[in-house]
């Protein structure tokens, strides 16, 4: 199985998320899970509008229920029957301070319902120059998947954080060399093998030689997630491998 995963972030209006809906279909691709991480008061909307899609949420509180105004627990996830949900990404973490401990916290709470998680994990620039990758994705995922034991459904995404957002990618020795150093950790601290995708400025111009890293799993992606157009330009690199 594959992963063409979409975050929208704070982004997408009704009207465009209807257009997109009738632009973009999952047709032709097969052994690819299609899901798009949806800012959650439009997720009815684009639950109705699915479409062979996998509907998904952008984070969940480290809380049960209660008192936390503006919150979304991970009970309302699993009730409106989400089929994902995001943790640890790193705008979370950089503007909203989420420690590795929060996000453990938050993961536990998403597999006490069953939900599946998409973990995100990766160096910021200094880290990468400082020459601290490995290091940084070790901890990170230890620290996160403390207690979590459904691991069928747990994915990870590595996302530099100065690849997001920034037309800036790592090279592909270097996507291969940390994905496959990341399966090899999970590995040893889960004893299973668990899917990697890559994320940071995937788009049209790089799928090809992404999807091409043979350990690659598959791709998390923002901007370019945002307009049919594009997405089905990555959808299609993706029937091109399998054909
Ligand atoms: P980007 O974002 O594709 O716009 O770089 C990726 C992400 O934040 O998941």
């Amino acid at each position: 199985m594959k992963y063409l995963l979409g975050n929208w972030k704070m982004n997408m209006s009704y009207r465009e998320i209807e257009q997109f809906a009738k632009d973009f279909s999952t047709t032709g691709l097969s052994n690819v899970y299609v899901g798009i991480a949806v800012p959650s008061v439009y997720f009815g909307a684009c639950f109705g509008m699915k479409n062979g899609m996998n509907i998904g949420l952008q984070n969940c509180s480290e809380h049960d229920d209660g008192a936390y105004t503006g919150e979304i627990s991970a009970k309302m996830v699993a009730d409106v029957l989400a089929d994902f949900c995001l943790v640890g990404h790193s705008e979370r973490r950089q503007y909203f301070g989420e420690t590795d401990e929060i996000v453990n916290e938050k993961i536990k709470k998403l597999q006490k319902f069953m939900v599946t998680t998409v973990l995100c994990v990766g160096e910021t620039l200094e880290q990468y120059e400082a020459g601290k990758t490995k290091e940084i994705l070790a901890s990170q995922v230890e620290k996160a998947l403390v207690d979590a034991h459904c691991l069928n459904q747990i994915i990870v995404a590595y996302e530099p954080v100065w690849a997001i957002g920034t037309g800036k990618t790592p090279t592909t020795a270097e996507i291969e060399d940390c994905i496959q150093f990341l399966q090899d950790k999970l590995y040893e601290i889960k004893g299973k093998k668990i899917p990697v995708v890559y994320g940071g400025s995937v788009k049209p111009s790089n799928i090809d030689e992404i999807l091409a890293i043979d350990c690659v799993d598959g791709v998390l992606v923002g901007g370019a997630s945002q307009k049919a157009e594009d997405f089905t330009a990555l959808k299609n690199a993706f029937i091109r491998r399998q054909n």
